[in-house]
């Protein structure tokens, strides 16, 4: 088969279509033969040597993708799985390629109304808001959430899911075409962050419940002030930094905590009750036209240089594809 290696730790051009030997599924996997995948802000990190791959993991990037289901490895065969299904999986590694062996517990059906390409778009946006709002940040109905990089592919489906949760939404993004694209998918506190105060506008509404944060050291200090009474921080990026001060009697007077999680870290048992949790409270929405996958532009698999030059200069909205 081809993937994309990356050859050296560097830029773009590092990424090279190569030709490399098939993934055989071991025990509890099965072989997806892939349509598509997606491009995500942590590919672009393990192409420049800053995240590698976890032990076990594929040395290919790629976190997620669509396809087909090649073969079954084993233990699988009373997975419930069949050859030829058409699913869409969470990825510890190994997406930009031609195929994939999946832990079954990774595999989702792709959705109706989504077709094979798009679904590609799902499993790593839909896995991390769904674990950091609900599982982690116990987000309800009525509450207000402040969504940071409200444009990004995380953050695009973050609005969705929210609202379709009943929350207020607030995001932050640095143009006025990202944040008009957030209210059309149900923000409703508009922030430029390059133009104002976050914490000043969260004030003025009454702060917030919950805080999806990308931006990590250099937002601490600012996303305590943002948040009301009982807040919730759920850090998911470190963006701004690994290192930074916070006033712990800010903490105290308001009873918030601070979460941090790295879905790709965690251990197989904890993803599999993420897929599976995202399948039951998450999947009907897509299916419903609530929450819609968000693509800004599709781009060749092989081709997987020009997604990341994108994506480094955040020229993007929503998910970049990359279709075989
Ligand atoms: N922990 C986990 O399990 C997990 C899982 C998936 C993703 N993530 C992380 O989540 C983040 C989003 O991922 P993605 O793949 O969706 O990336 P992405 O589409 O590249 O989004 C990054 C976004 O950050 C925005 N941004 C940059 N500086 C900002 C600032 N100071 N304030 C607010 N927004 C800012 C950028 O747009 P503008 O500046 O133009 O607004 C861009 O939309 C990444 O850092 C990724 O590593 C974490």
């Amino acid at each position: 088969m081809h993937a994309i290696r990356i050859s050296e730790p560097g830029g773009p051009e590092v990424l090279a279509w190569t030709e490399v030997p098939d993934p055989v599924p071991g025990e509890g996997e099965v072989l997806v033969d892939v349509a598509a995948s997606a491009a995500n802000r942590a590919d672009v990190s393990q192409r420049q040597g800053n995240y590698p791959p976890p032990p076990g993991a594929s040395e290919y990037p790629g976190l997620e993708c669509s396809g087909t289901v090649a073969a079954l490895g084993p233990g699988t065969e009373d997975s419930g799985w069949s050859v030829g299904d058409r699913v869409c999986a969470l990825l510890s590694g190994g997406g930009y390629a031609e195929k994939v062996a999946v832990p079954v517990g990774q595999l989702l059906p792709v959705p109706e109304g989504v077709d094979l390409v798009e679904a590609a778009a799902l499993p790593e946006v839909a896995c991390t808001v769904w674990s950091n709002l609900v599982m982690v940040g116990g987000l309800r109905a009525g509450e207000t959430v402040l969504v940071h990089g409200g444009g990004s592919g995380i953050g695009t489906f973050a609005v969705q899911f929210a609202r379709a949760l009943g929350a207020r939404v607030a995001v932050t993004a640095g143009s006025r075409e990202k944040l008009e694209r957030c209210r059309e998918l149900g923000a409703e506190i508009l922030i430029n962050y390059k133009e104002e105060d976050f914490t000043e506008r969260m004030r003025e509404a009454g702060g917030a419940d919950l805080v999806l944060d990308i931006m990590g050291g250099s937002y601490l200090d600012a996303n305590l002030r943002s948040l009301a009474t009982n807040g919730r921080l759920v850090i998911i990026a470190l963006m701004g930094g690994r290192r930074a001060e916070a006033d712990l009697g800010r903490m105290l007077a308001k009873r918030l905590s601070v979460h941090a999680t790295t879905l790709r870290s965690r251990p197989l048992e904890e993803k599999a009750a993420i897929v599976s949790g995202v399948l039951e409270q998450v999947w009907p929405l897509v299916e419903q036209g609530v929450v819609r996958p968000v693509v800004d532009r599709s781009v060749p698999m092989r081709n997987a240089a020009e997604a990341h030059r994108v994506m480094e200069t955040s020229a993007h909205t929503g998910k970049i594809l990359l279709p075989r």
